[in-house]
């Protein structure tokens, strides 16, 4: 977070085209919004594990990190500042396309 941080500080907003999400589950949100100043208009966010191997629709799990995963999952379902295409192969990757 510190470096997107300083990336944005940095002038870089609007400059990338892609950006892979894949580290501590509970911050997603955090990693999702900080790129999504970072990439450019029909640039790219790829978010890995976004079926936490099926615990998501498990309503008998109810932990931190996959209510964490839930949350934003519905977050970005609903997000009109992008486009999504969720794949269910391996963990689940939800393509997000900014608009
Ligand atoms: C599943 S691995 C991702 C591997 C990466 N996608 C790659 O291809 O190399 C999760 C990564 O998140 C990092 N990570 C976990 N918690 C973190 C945190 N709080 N801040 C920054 N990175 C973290 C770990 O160090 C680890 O490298």
């Amino acid at each position: 977070m510190d470096t997107l941080k300083s990336m944005i500080l940095n002038g870089e907003s609007c400059s990338y085209d892609f950006a892979f999400v894949d580290a501590d589950k509970r911050n997603s949100n955090e990693y999702f919004e900080l790129l999504l100043q970072l990439i450019r208009v029909g640039g790219v966010i790829v978010i890995d594990n976004v079926l936490w191997h099926g615990r998501v629709v498990d309503p008998r799990v109810n932990d931190l990190k996959t209510q964490a995963i839930r949350d934003f999952n519905n977050k970005i379902y609903n997000d009109h500042r992008i486009a999504i295409s969720m794949i269910p192969i391996g963990d689940g990757v939800t393509i997000c396309r900014k608009i």
